[in-house]
């Protein structure tokens, strides 16, 4: 079971433009050249922030046009907000605040030996980070700069944290980077025992 951030990225480190848009990401590619299939069949839980969310609330007919559902996820979804958010009917969601250990307790208890989804932002993978349990960070970097916006990751990973584990090319706009985030460098707040 491995607990995984898995986002498309520009070179410059935006994963979403300031007011949350990503058309600068669709045109660069298929998402099934890149290795989502694999990966999403090994996926057994998956958490994400409001902004994260409240994308997919509004682009929820794009969505349905591309995939057949407004929610194209099987596996259960935990969403952190402070605020109280619409549901997406049929969607398998849990809405939550605060602490991610109660609450990778519980998505990895669901996933039942699959794999954790951090969908994003950055900052909410960056606090599974800090307490310990982000073991993988997967980037497709899109070949486009945006100059500001949502941060891929906005922590201080130096010291030997991450190692490539791979990088592949798919096509002209990405470049697909396969981290993992070394134990011994993780944050410390961890209790599920990597
Ligand atoms: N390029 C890609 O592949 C990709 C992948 C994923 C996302 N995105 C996009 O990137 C953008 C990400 O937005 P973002 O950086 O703002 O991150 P986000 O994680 O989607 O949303 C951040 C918000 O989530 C809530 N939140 C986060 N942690 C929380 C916690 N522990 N407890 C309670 N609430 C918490 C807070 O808002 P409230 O408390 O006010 O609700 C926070 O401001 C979105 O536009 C998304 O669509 C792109």
């Amino acid at each position: 079971m491995k607990t995984r951030y898995f986002t498309a990225s520009s070179l410059d480190g935006f994963i979403a433009t300031q007011d949350d848009s990503l058309d600068w990401l669709f045109p660069l590619g298929d998402l099934d050249d890149t290795s989502y299939p694999g990966f999403i069949a090994q996926v057994g839980a998956l958490a994400m922030g409001s902004s994260t969310y409240e994308w997919m609330l509004r682009n929820a007919g794009a969505v349905a046009a591309q995939t057949g559902s407004a929610w194209p996820y099987a596996q259960p979804a935990w969403v952190f907000s402070s605020r109280e958010l619409p549901a997406i009917p049929g969607a398998d969601l849990r809405f939550v605040r605060g602490d991610v250990r109660p609450v990778h307790a519980r998505m990895r208890e669901a996933a039942a030996g699959r794999n954790i989804w951090i969908v994003g932002g950055g900052d909410l993978a960056g606090q599974f980070h800090d307490a310990g349990l982000l073991d993988e960070i997967i980037v497709q970097v899109g070949s486009v700069t945006l100059g500001a916006g949502k941060p891929l990751f906005p922590r201080r990973l130096a010291d030997a944290s991450l190692s490539l584990v791979s990088a592949r090319q798919v096509g002209a706009g990405f470049a697909e980077l396969h981290y993992r985030v070394n134990a011994g460098t993780r944050g410390n707040g961890g209790t599920d025992g990597h």
